[in-house]
């Protein structure tokens, strides 16, 4: 009987289909739906600040000029990543990235934990020409962030929407956020924002 059962799927290519689809549905589905609702997902890790308005306009810079594409924000946990770069990435520290910029590819190294590890002048030395501090750097130079100033206007804007998706801005951090990034440079934004990467997660390594 359920052999005959069988037989009737298997010849019938449409069926077939359907039912591999719901079986994948279902597989897929349990894997996934736990993650909406498992706090170390879906709650920043302790500690935890939404980033400040130059933080979060240094981050425009890093996503208009494409750096995700040559360098992950994702630490895997395996021992040649960790100690290389550090404690490996979690998601309680991706709760504020909208969208996340973990990207896919390294032609230089991940940058997941760079916060704090050299000095914001080796930042912008690097940043205008990477070959003054790493001679055999291939990545491009940046000189002209230097000469642009932040777009303060769109700033408030950009803030409201965060906080429509989460991110836990208050009033007076949208109305405040002009005046924060008044006369700063993309190259001051930039680097502000790479300083507090990875910086967040407090563990004993
Ligand atoms: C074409 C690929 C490429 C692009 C695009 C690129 N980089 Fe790089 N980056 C590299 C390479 C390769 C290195 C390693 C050599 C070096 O330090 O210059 C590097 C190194 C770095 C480092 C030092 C990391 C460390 O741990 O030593 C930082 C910080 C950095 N890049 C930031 C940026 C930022 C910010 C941008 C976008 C404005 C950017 N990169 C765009 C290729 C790239």
């Amino acid at each position: 009987m359920a052999e005959s059962k069988h037989d009737v799927i298997e010849r019938n290519t449409g069926l077939m289909i359907v039912l591999i689809l719901l079986v994948v549905a279902i597989g897929g589905l349990v894997e996934i739906v736990p993650l909406f609702f498992q706090r170390s997902t879906t709650e920043p890790v302790a500690g935890m600040k939404p980033l400040s308005a130059l933080q979060l306009a240094g981050r425009d810079v890093y996503q208009r000029e494409g750096c995700f594409n040559c360098h992950s924000q994702m630490i895997r946990p395996f021992r040649a990543e960790t100690e290389r770069y550090g404690h490996y990435s979690v998601a309680g520290e991706s709760v504020y990235d909208h969208p996340f910029l973990w990207g896919s590819k390294r032609t230089g190294p991940d940058l997941a934990r760079v916060g704090g590890r050299y000095s914001d002048e080796w930042h912008r030395v690097h940043l205008m020409n990477p070959r003054d501090v790493v001679p055999e750097s291939n990545m491009p130079s940046y000189p002209y962030l230097a000469g642009a100033t932040v777009d303060a206007a769109r700033l408030p804007a950009h803030m409201t929407a965060m906080k429509r998706v989460g991110v836990p801005y208050t009033d007076a951090d949208i109305a405040n956020a002009g005046k924060e990034v008044e006369g700063k440079t993309e190259m001051e934004a930039l680097i502000a924002y790479l300083q507090q990467l990875g910086t967040h997660l407090k563990t004993a390594m």
